[in-house]
């Protein structure tokens, strides 16, 4: 998959939540992690994060919206429920972003929303937990900028199938020419 994406909080409270939205974020290939004014026990975020994440993914902590830096050329997207966002289904995602998720109580400060290239919101009645969000923002990027076979018409797996899986490792120019020249007898069975 072209890019690389990282996903971060504002001022969340919950270690739980960390620890989920990380682990999460880890399994999805996340390039970096981060959180902007937290307020919550570092040291237990273990407890809900059994793979560890921080020890394996840069890990960013901004005391506030302020000091948050991102790297050149990268894409702030906001997950939220606001009216104005963009619905997540309709949405392309950038190839290099950075998504942030607001706190358990309230939404996305204003001064992180200002900063945002765009706001996208999960088609929900109401919010879900904010791991969860992460996690079905996640899955949305790899579902629509990863190489999977087409959904099949009927119900079942695909018919068509894809030469090769491209999602997980780094996607090196080697990898690519190699994807380019696979023959299409070549699948994943
Ligand atoms: C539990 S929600 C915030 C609580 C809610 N604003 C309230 O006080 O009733 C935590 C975060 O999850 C994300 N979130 C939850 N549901 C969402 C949805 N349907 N669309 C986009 N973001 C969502 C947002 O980032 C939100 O700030």
């Amino acid at each position: 998959m072209r890019g690389y994406f990282g996903i971060g909080v504002d001022r969340i409270s919950k270690t739980m939540n960390v620890g989920n939205l990380f682990r999460s974020a880890h399994a999805f290939g996340a390039g970096f992690v981060f959180t902007v004014q937290a307020a919550y026990a570092r040291a237990e975020g273990g407890k809900s994060d059994t793979s560890d994440a921080v020890t394996h993914l840069p890990f960013y902590s901004f005391p506030d919206a302020a000091s948050m830096v991102l790297p050149e050329g990268c894409k702030l997207v906001g997950i939220e429920l606001l009216d104005a966002a963009v619905d997540l289904p309709s949405f392309r995602h950038p190839a290099q972003a950075a998504y942030i998720l607001g706190p358990e109580r309230g939404q996305l400060s204003s001064e992180i929303i200002a900063r945002c290239d765009w706001t996208i919101k999960i088609p929900t009645k109401f919010c879900v937990n904010v791991g969860i969000a992460g996690a079905i923002v996640m899955y949305d990027r790899i579902n629509s900028l990863g190489k999977f076979s087409r959904r099949a018409e009927r119900p079942g797996p695909p018919t068509e199938k894809l030469s090769k899986h491209q999602f997980g490792g780094r996607f090196t120019r080697a990898k690519m020419e190699e994807f380019r020249d696979t023959p299409p007898t070549e699948y994943n069975d």
